[in-house]
């Protein structure tokens, strides 16, 4: 099988649509200011969550910066957005090389892609948006002292998306010793990367942002919960796990900790049970709505409805 992150980027995609806080996305809804807005996403990938706020008409018009250190990645969303915008019956003008319209009678969404480290983006002081989202990347970053730092990016609203907060699951077990070491260890990868990163990241944040400045106005839990519904995965969710199991493999083989053939022989039969459509993986994540300071005062007219 072939790894491939933006092909793992478009294979999460069902599985983030299920697992996204609903009450925060009420929250969103509620608090967001009317039409045009600017929005800067960080670690945005290949701008999956853009096309999602189209899908799911939270947005209709915005100028959208988005923000991913890994040009395969912007290389990809640069191909991917206009191809899922003319399948979805929108038109798509391109700008400049880093810049692209797409949009409909009801839509007008401006996208300017940045390939940069979020830290150097933030040293070029870009002018605040309304709205700043990180989905799927808070949990790799040093805390606290990024989140002052991200939070000068909006000027009024914050949607933290998908932060991992300290549970996998992976189910039926192999061996219940096994099983757990593993999944400790896998964690504890996470808290050693020498670019930050914290495997509770979700609950943690709740301190991060109150002493960041920000308040909380909706949070709860954005749990990933992958299963065969007769025998097969929904979309492309055997990859996604497949892909899963890659982060496993990148992560601890060789681990000091690990017998290595037994470790080889978790991974074939954790493989073994997606191709049965056994294996039922559960990871705890939390989602957030923040907010720095008042709203702009048109912002506030939603709440008088
Ligand atoms: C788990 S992926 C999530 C991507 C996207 N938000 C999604 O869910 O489809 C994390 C992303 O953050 C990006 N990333 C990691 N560190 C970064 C940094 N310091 N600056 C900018 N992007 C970064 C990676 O390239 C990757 O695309």
């Amino acid at each position: 099988m072939e790894f491939s992150f933006p092909h793992y980027l478009l294979s999460k995609q069902s599985v983030d649509d299920r697992a996204l806080n609903k009450t925060v996305i009420d929250a969103l809804k509620v608090n967001l200011p009317p039409a045009p807005i600017r929005i800067i996403e960080v670690g945005a990938g290949i701008g999956t969550m853009m096309t999602r706020l189209l899908r799911w008409e939270l947005v209709a018009k915005t100028s959208y910066i988005l923000v991913d250190e890994m040009a395969q990645n912007i290389d990809s969303a640069r191909r991917w957005i206009p191809l899922w915008a003319v399948n979805a019956g929108m038109s798509v003008e391109r700008i400049e090389q880093n810049e692209l319209r797409v949009f409909d009678e009801t839509h007008d969404f401006c996208i300017q892609f940045e390939c940069a480290d979020v830290f150097d983006f933030i040293k070029k002081n870009p002018a605040p948006a309304d709205l700043l989202i990180a989905h799927a990347f808070l949990d790799l970053l040093p805390m606290p002292e990024s989140m002052p730092k991200l939070l000068a990016l909006t000027k009024h609203l914050a949607w933290l998306t998908i932060n991992f907060d300290g549970v996998t699951s992976l189910e039926p077990a192999i061996d219940a010793g096994l099983d757990e070491r593993i999944e400790r260890l896998y964690h504890a990868t996470m808290d050693a990367r020498p670019t930050g990163g914290d495997s509770r990241a979700g609950r943690h944040l709740f301190s991060h942002l109150r002493k960041a400045g920000a308040e909380v106005l909706a949070a709860g839990a954005s749990d990933w919960v992958v299963h065969a519904v007769n025998g097969k995965y929904p979309a492309d969710e055997k990859y996604f796990l497949n892909f899963i199991l890659h982060f496993f493999e990148e992560s601890l083989t060789g681990h000091s900790e690990l017998n290595a053939a037994d470790f080889a022989n978790w991974i074939k039969e954790r493989r073994a049970q997606i191709e049965r459509g056994e294996l039922v993986y559960i990871a705890h994540q939390m989602d957030f709505l923040a907010s720095r300071g008042d709203p702009p005062s048109e912002a506030k007219r939603s709440d008088k409805f």
